[in-house]
């Protein structure tokens, strides 16, 4: 299975699993702030157990609650500091559940409610395929990778109940615009908020934003504006060649053949801050569709959103004009249940240029995906130009470059997919269509008439990836 398949097949899941994981959760009203007294722990024979009847509650059928029972402090350390960003209480950014307390670590987990927590995150901090935290968060350390480990190894034991200060708090913010080298001074937002439907778990929704410049002016900064971290799961700032209706519509995930991607965001994504002596154009024929993944994983009523894009402008040119070139091929056929890996050929016909971000985009079934400037005629050196060896397309984001990339060098770009299903799969801007797009911004930009952003994947010859 393709990796975007097991994700949307997890969503499916989750529907049904809430039911359960409710009933869970009101059964273990354990609550982390109480920590006070403890421990009945007696070295990690405690098997631990999803119900009331926790291990060491002894008799005493009686009138004095059993104290909560808390997450060892290392346990507990690591997630505030690795994953709490999204596993918070309640948790963002479309991650299924918290990961606070000791029984948040218990409860019946949303893809398989016959493992507790504790054991989907044993699997899931090992994955490579689907790892958490999700890229582009880093993994973690050997060190905080041991703890879980050993913590599980040992059934999963509740801890002494006296860390010093743990914050056992929600909304511990991934704080998005941090990182920003300026003060953000045009918001790209929708006319209308989009109110999210409690029975959809999934859904992409795109707005278009018109500025109606009448000068020319550059973009030095972008990040992303997010107003509601319960439901907003990813997003993407693409330029059209024409205006988009500015009130949130569902959309393809694809988006549209015509649409090129300027930025994205995923949790854990920084901001884009263009080198000093660069900025990206815009002017009076600038046309920006925000394209945002929702999910509302825990099927919360009555949430609505207005997340978009801050830019930082300046009308004070810089030297360099910036422009987004996609690099990759617009022809290919995936047979069904086949997989197939081609790498790509494009040679570099306009001045020399420096690339300096790269954006790698497919759709679902994607699951590699990496470009390089092979040289002069393909002959070396090769300077990596992005790669996204496993490939999820939950997790877009920039990220630096640095290729001087010259007149008759040779960018080749690898494309692989695992198509999972009954039918071949080509390329195309529907959900169930593929892409093989490696975007790239880079200076200065091309000013011909004769020029289009997707020439190079237009007219790239492939073969198979040897
Ligand atoms: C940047 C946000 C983010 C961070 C950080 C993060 N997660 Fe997640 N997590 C998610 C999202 C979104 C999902 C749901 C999609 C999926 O399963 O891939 C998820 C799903 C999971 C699941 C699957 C639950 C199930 O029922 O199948 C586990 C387990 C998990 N995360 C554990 C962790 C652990 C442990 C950490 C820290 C070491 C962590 N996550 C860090 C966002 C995050």
């Amino acid at each position: 299975m393709g990796e975007g398949m097991n994700v949307r097949g997890l969503f499916r899941g989750f529907g049904f699993a809430l039911l359960l994981t409710a009933a869970g959760c009101s059964v273990s009203t354990a609550d982390v702030t109480s920590r006070g007294a403890d421990t009945q722990t007696g070295g990690g024979d405690a098997a631990p157990s999803p119900s009331p009847a926790a291990p060491g509650t002894d008799g005493g059928a009686g009138d004095v609650a059993a104290p909560a029972q808390t997450l060892p402090c290392d346990v507990s350390q690591v997630l505030e500091t690795s994953c709490q960003s999204c596993h918070s209480s309640p948790p963002q950014y479309g991650a299924p559940m918290p990961l606070v307390t000791y029984a948040d670590l218990m409860a019946p987990s949303h893809s398989n409610p016959s493992l507790p927590v504790y054991r989907v995150v044993e699997t899931r901090i090992h994955d490579d395929a689907a790892p958490m935290p999700q890229p582009p968060n880093p993994r973690l350390d050997a060190a905080d990778t041991a703890t879980l480990d050993s913590w599980v190894a040992a059934n999963a034991p509740p801890g002494s109940g006296s860390c010093g200060a743990v914050d056992a708090g929600a909304g511990e913010d991934a704080s998005p615009a941090a990182g920003l080298q300026c003060t953000p001074d045009t918001t790209l937002a929708p006319a209308s908020a989009w109110s999210m439907p409690q029975t959809t778990e999934d859904v992409y929704v795109c707005y278009g934003v018109e500025l109606g410049l009448t000068s020319e002016r550059q973009v030095i900064g972008m990040a992303p504006h997010i107003d509601n971290h319960k439901i907003v799961h990813h997003m993407l700032l693409f330029q059209a060649d024409s205006a988009v209706s500015s009130t949130p519509t569902a959309c393809s995930a694809g988006g549209s053949l015509s649409w090129r991607i300027v930025y994205g965001w995923a949790p854990g994504g920084q901001p884009f801050n263009l080198p000093p002596t660069v900025g990206f154009g815009e002017d009076g024929s600038t046309h920006y569709v925000v394209q945002i993944h929702y999910n509302n994983i825990n099927a919360l009523a009555g949430e609505t959103d207005e997340s978009g894009f801050d830019l930082c402008t300046t009308s004070e040119l810089r030297p360099n004009v910036a422009d987004v070139v996609a690099f990759g091929s617009m022809s290919f056929t995936i047979p069904p249940h086949d997989t197939t890996d081609i790498t790509c050929a494009s040679t570099w016909t306009n001045a020399p240029v420096t690339m300096f971000a790269a954006f790698p985009h497919m759709h679902e079934l994607g699951t590699i995906i990496s470009t390089s400037d092979d040289g002069s005629g393909g002959n070396g050196p090769s300077t990596p130009m992005g790669s996204q060896p496993t490939w999820n397309f939950q997790d877009q984001i920039w990220f630096p470059i640095n290729a001087t990339v010259n007149t008759g060098d040779v960018i080749k770009t690898r494309c692989a997919w695992d198509n999972t299903t009954d039918s071949p799969v080509g390329f195309g801007q529907n959900t169930e269509d593929e892409m093989c797009y490696s975007f790239t911004m880079y200076y200065p930009k091309i000013t011909s008439s004769l020029w289009l952003w997707p020439l190079p994947a237009a007219t790239s010859s492939c073969a198979p990836t040897q």
